[in-house]
């Protein structure tokens, strides 16, 4: 994880990304980058969201903590018990001068779903991904997960290929995006009343 604590205890930069955003009828939200400390939280969403498909742990954590990747969280406060939680999460694999970077996963916690919450970090990303010059990205999505390739789509982002049964054990295809630097967004993002980018 570039931007924000290393897992080892290395120095700690972690700069909010957005200010505090409110969902409409919902908890205020912080969109900053994901800290050791997020792990536990993330995993938590992620075995619940993907199930068999979720990553272990120990790969989320290699993840986070690899210098090329980008991992954003969205954490939320609740008004009525001011605990702070993990709502949503997503990375981005994108060397610094490679050219290519590549969404590796998102995910937004059901209660807080259709808000606007995925396409703010997806946003997050995509601006991530420009500060490092890539002008090519990737990402995998199931055939049959329509929320998500819509999202993608109104990013600018277009089918490339299928690969047949790559998901098991269930055998659905995935479906290769791409979005060239020259595509913007068609949309920009907006939680509650707030533009994010
Ligand atoms: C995909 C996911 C990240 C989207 O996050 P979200 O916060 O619900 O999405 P947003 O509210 O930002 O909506 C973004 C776009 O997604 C699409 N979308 C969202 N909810 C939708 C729904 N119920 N039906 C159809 N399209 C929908 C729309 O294109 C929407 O844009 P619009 O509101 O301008 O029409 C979220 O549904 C999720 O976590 N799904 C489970 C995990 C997953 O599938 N991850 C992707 C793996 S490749």
């Amino acid at each position: 994880m570039s931007d924000g604590a290393k897992p080892d205890g290395g120095p700690a930069v972690n700069p909010a990304v957005s200010p505090a955003v409110s969902l409409e009828n919902g908890p205020k939200l912080v969109l900053r980058p994901a800290t050791a400390e997020d792990l536990p939280a993330i995993m938590a969403l992620e075995t619940s969201v993907f199930g068999a498909e979720a990553w272990s742990e120990e790969a989320m954590r290699r993840d986070m903590s690899d210098a090329n990747c980008v991992y954003i969280v969205a954490e939320g406060t609740s008004a009525e018990q001011g605990m702070p939680e993990i709502l949503a999460y997503a990375g981005l694999l994108c060397p610094p001068g490679s050219g290519d970077g590549d969404i590796q996963t998102i995910a937004v916690a059901p209660e807080a779903r259709g808000l606007g919450l995925g396409r703010a970090l997806m946003l997050v990303l995509l601006q991530r991904a420009e500060e490092r010059r890539a002008d090519r990205l990737f990402l995998e999505v199931r055939a049959d997960n329509d929320v998500a390739k819509a999202l993608y789509e109104s990013l600018g982002f277009e089918e490339i290929a299928v690969r047949p049964h790559y998901y098991q054990p269930e055998g659905v295809d995935a479906i290769v995006m791409r979005r060239e630097e020259t595509l913007r967004p068609k949309r920009s993002a907006t939680v509650g009343s707030e533009v994010l980018s």
